[in-house]
């Protein structure tokens, strides 16, 4: 979901514009040639940026000033206005930041600022083991050089591809609309141009957390002074006759999105078990490919258990209009060859079948080395564990979450990536707790959904706008208090409900937040 970059637009900044078009908390987006830049007044003090965020293009005059950050619409990104750093995902990039002067009842833009170098930190002794090459772990690698960290970094991954942007592979990848080189978080001279120690094709096979040791699968044996667990999730698999089978997959590698890519271009016809984000944002990427898409699920709606029976039906309704049947209330008893059997008695051949039913944290590593787990790695709000010097973040992590009060595990992108700095920042000897509002985002063919907070029950869904319309607001509620929000086009509303959750909670601990 890249923005479409349009040329440069608004008032040419270097001219000056009227300081009364810029009261204080005001954006104005303009340019200087082909630098899109938007100029901001907040508590006083004037700076200008990019005008886009470092994500996807996100366009951050539609965003929110909050204290001396700006917030993306799209994902919710954080920037300092100052220093233009990217200070919370899922954007890692920082923005160019100009200087900026006012004179005369004028604001004028002048030259580009150099960025800050961070200080040194940490001893070159020092040894830090990140386990997991996904979202938490880029994330804190990536933490740890930008603030400076000298010691040595090393990221052990079971995959064999670098870093990815996992969204992507159901989205905008899979179908066909982004070429490759868009997956990578980073390119490979990233890595040692940074000092990271990669080593792909490396399984972590145990822990040993008194003595500080992993043992590899190759059996030898790595040491470190701090470490990061940041194992993920893996799909579950379907315990059925003929799952597996070649066409039957599940989706959370570059490489198996690559096989599904490679099938997808021959299958007429796929089957999709599972109505979850990733099932269906894969059938609407099949549907891209002008592959029939069948979707075999148990519920009654798809994603009702997350957004209700309004979302639920709305979801349903708009994988309709672009052609997918769903066979919902039904489950997959067989595959045979490549006719999928219902438990309705009904049958499906499928030239491609993809298991979307979930995913199962990897936290056995953590659990044989005798660190305390729940359902999931528990951490406290600093992400450490319960052994000191050791942390965990994203899809293992269940954490004490000051919005709901409740120690939850989700498992979003931008939550894995913002643990997974805030680890970092921890090692790094600068105390800092993980206070934000979970955050994610789903694309159904154009239509994105952004959802923040977390709600498992509620007793009230108060929706203002209409759902069909694509243009909502959908408030979960319990006992009055706003628990979640889910929007569709309404980025600012998202925003703000995020924010007023986070001041809340930190109002509520009697916190700055
Ligand atoms: C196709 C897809 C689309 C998604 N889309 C969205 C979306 O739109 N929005 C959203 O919010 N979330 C989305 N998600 C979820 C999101 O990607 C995850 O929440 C996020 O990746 C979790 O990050 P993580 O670092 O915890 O785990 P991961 O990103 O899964 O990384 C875990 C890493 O650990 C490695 N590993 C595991 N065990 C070992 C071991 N023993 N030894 C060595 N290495 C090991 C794995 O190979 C992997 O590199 C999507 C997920 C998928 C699969
Ligand atoms: S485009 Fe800004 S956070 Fe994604």
């Amino acid at each position: 979901m890249a923005g479409n970059n349009k040329g440069p637009t608004g008032p040419d900044l270097s001219k000056g514009v009227s300081a009364g078009d810029l009261p204080d908390g005001g954006m104005m987006a303009g340019h200087i040639g082909d630098d899109e830049i938007l100029l901001v007044r907040q508590n006083g003090t004037l700076y200008a940026l990019s005008a886009h965020c470092t994500h996807y293009h996100g366009p951050l005059a539609d965003g929110l000033l909050v204290g001396a950050t700006v917030r993306c619409p799209w994902h919710h990104a954080r920037f300092n206005l100052e220093t233009g750093e990217a200070i919370a995902a899922p954007a890692l990039s920082p923005l160019t930041c100009w200087q900026v002067e006012e004179r005369d009842r004028r604001v004028f833009v002048k030259s580009k600022r150099a960025r800050p170098t961070p200080k040194a930190t940490g001893s070159a002794n020092e040894h830090i083991v990140i386990v997991g090459g996904g979202a938490a772990g880029f994330a804190a690698a990536e933490m740890l050089r930008r603030r400076g960290f000298t010691g040595r970094v090393t990221m052990l991954s079971n995959d064999d591809a670098a870093p990815v942007d996992r969204p992507n592979l159901s989205k905008d990848y899979l179908a066909g609309s982004a070429p490759e080189d868009w997956v990578p978080l980073r390119g490979d001279d990233w890595y040692a141009e940074n000092k990271i120690d990669l080593k792909l094709k490396t399984e972590v096979a145990s822990l040993d957390a008194k003595s500080k040791e992993l043992t590899l699968g190759n059996g030898s044996k790595m040491k470190f002074d701090k470490l990061l667990l940041a194992t993920g999730a893996e799909p579950i698999r379907l315990d059925i006759p003929g799952a597996d089978q070649p066409h039957v997959r599940t989706l959370r590698s570059i490489a198996d999105c690559r096989a599904i890519i490679a099938q997808a271009k021959t299958a007429k016809r796929a089957v999709v078990i599972g109505a979850s984000f990733i099932g269906l944002e894969t059938a609407a990427a099949l549907r891209a490919r002008d592959v029939e898409v069948h979707v075999v699920a148990p519920e009654k709606r798809p994603l009702e258990r997350v957004f209700g029976p309004q979302l639920g039906d709305f979801i349903r309704a708009l994988h309709e209009e672009h052609g997918v049947k769903f066979h919902l209330e039904n489950t997959v008893m067989v595959i045979d060859g490549k006719r999928a059997v219902l438990r309705s008695g009904d049958g499906l051949n499928a030239d491609l079948v993809v298991i979307g039913v979930g995913v199962r944290p990897r936290i056995g590593l953590a659990e044989k080395a005798g660190l305390a787990v729940d359902k999931g790695v528990s951490v406290n709000e600093y992400m450490e564990t319960s052994v000191s010097g050791i942390y965990a973040a994203g899809d293992i992590a269940r954490w004490p979450d000051p919005i709901s009060g409740e120690r939850i595990r989700v498992e979003h992108w931008v939550v894995a990536e913002r643990q997974g700095q805030v680890a970092a920042l921890n090692m790094l000897g600068v105390p800092t707790p993980f206070r934000s509002a979970p955050f994610f985002w789903s694309q159904h063919y154009d239509v994105p959904i952004n959802y923040v907070g977390h709600a498992e029950k509620w007793d009230t869904i108060d929706i203002e706008g209409d759902v069909m319309k694509r243009d909502c607001v959908v408030r979960y509620k319990r006992g009055g208090q706003v628990l979640a929000v889910a929007s569709i086009y309404r980025d600012k509303e998202s925003l703000e409900a995020g924010v007023a959750m986070e001041q809340e909670a930190a109002k509520a601990q009697n916190v700055a937040d």
